[in-house]
């Protein structure tokens, strides 16, 4: 079953490519030559009309999940106009937050089955909202529960560290967002942009991967590290979110995902040539913002490694050495897709580097069905 890779983790990592490429498969129509026109997802076209009109749309999960809304939602406020915010199911539930009957509320689950995420399912449901479920396990509890949705058709995820369901939930997302958003004169270049970007997506995917023996090397450096820090922003601060996690997961080293811009309300005290620090700075509207973050970090004698986008590191690597690692550009709202690969190459070498068991990372369980 892993082939000739040593773990599912790896396996998992490295069939991006096809996992998006089935996940895409008969949802984008197409249009003249080999261009694509729009979205079609099946599950959700008789719901479209009211997930418009909603007062807001929810966005519910836990851990990659989670990050996977969080990194869809910009692109999903712009297109749907609808505003959106996001809920940690656990916190929705100890809050017992508002929900309202004028409300989407998206359950976003790889398994379907995570007991926290049911039950706050089942809390939107008792007050009325509509439910979409966003899984990649057909006739899951929360497939079955919610009102309509879209499965992800990543394909069989094994290993407990969650990758190529992240990616596939982000494109997924951005689908929906595609589907909801009117064509209008004023946002056609953008949808065009975006949909020729889903359809590059596995090609870009590939050449990431490509990066696979530069992470390693990287591991190496890092492996013997107490701690880890990873700064985003924008639709990358999820990424940092997710990379963070994949590091503390599996390869059982504390990491943070930090807001770049909370950096000065308290992170900045942590900086000082021995902390590893990883900031993503590909091109996008928050690109300015992260360069002078680069060179605030620079001054505090940051031990920086970059992600930027191919062709910027004279750009980024101002006032100071640093490592930096180039991906290729895409649309900005497809970009942690790109950017969360070297991360999770990065936790998975991590993780064999340190010993530690890849596949099943002590204390945790690939779905969690208790709260
Ligand atoms: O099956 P789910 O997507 O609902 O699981 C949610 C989390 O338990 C899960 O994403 C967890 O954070 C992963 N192990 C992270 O890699």
């Amino acid at each position: 079953m892993k082939g000739n890779y040593d773990h599912f983790m790896q396996k998992e990592i490295h069939e991006q490519p096809e996992s998006l490429t089935t996940t895409m498969r008969g949802r984008l129509i197409s249009g003249d030559s080999s261009k694509a026109k729009g979205v079609l997802l099946g599950g959700l076209k008789d719901h479209l009309k009211t997930i418009r009109r909603s007062r807001r749309i929810v966005f519910i999960g836990c851990g990659t999940s989670y990050n996977a809304a969080l990194a869809a939602r910009p692109f999903m406020e712009e297109l749907s106009g609808v505003p959106v915010t996001m809920e940690i199911a656990s916190d929705l539930l100890d809050r017992e937050g508002p929900i309202y009957r004028e409300d989407t509320v998206v359950f976003v689950s790889q398994s379907g089955e995570t007991a926290d995420t049911l039950q706050a399912l089942k809390y939107a449901k008792k007050n009325g909202a509509l439910c979409v479920g966003i899984t990649n396990t057909v006739g899951s509890a929360i497939a079955r529960e919610t009102d309509c949705g879209v499965h992800i058709n990543a394909g069989c995820e094994i290993g407990v560290a969650s990758t190529k369901a992240y990616t596939s939930q982000i494109v997924v997302m951005t689908m929906v967002a595609l589907a909801l958003g009117d064509d209008t004169i004023s946002s056609q270049a953008r949808r065009e942009a975006t949909l020729d970007g889903l359809l590059d997506l596995p090609n870009k995917v590939r050449e990431v991967l490509k990066l696979n023996d530069e992470l390693k090397s990287l591991a190496k450096l890092l492996m013997c590290e107490q701690s880890l820090l990873v700064f985003g922003r924008g639709c990358n601060y999820a990424t940092a979110l997710e990379g963070a996690l994949k590091v503390k997961e599996v390869a059982l080293m504390h990491s943070e995902g930090i807001l770049a811009g909370e950096m000065k309300h308290g992170p900045l005290a942590l900086v000082d040539e021995t902390l590893p620090i990883i900031v993503i700075a590909t091109h996008d509207a928050c690109f300015r913002k992260q360069q002078s973050v680069i060179q605030q970090l620079h001054a505090r004698k940051g031990r920086l490694i970059v992600i930027c986008s191919k062709g910027d590191t004279s750009l980024v690597c101002t006032g100071g050495s640093c490592r930096v690692i180039e991906v290729p550009q895409v649309v900005d709202c497809l970009q942690p897709v790109i950017n969360i690969v070297p991360l999770q190459l990065l936790a998975y070498h991590l993780t064999v580097l340190r010993g530690f068991n890849v596949d099943q990372p002590r204390n945790l369980a690939k779905s969690v069905t208790t709260q």
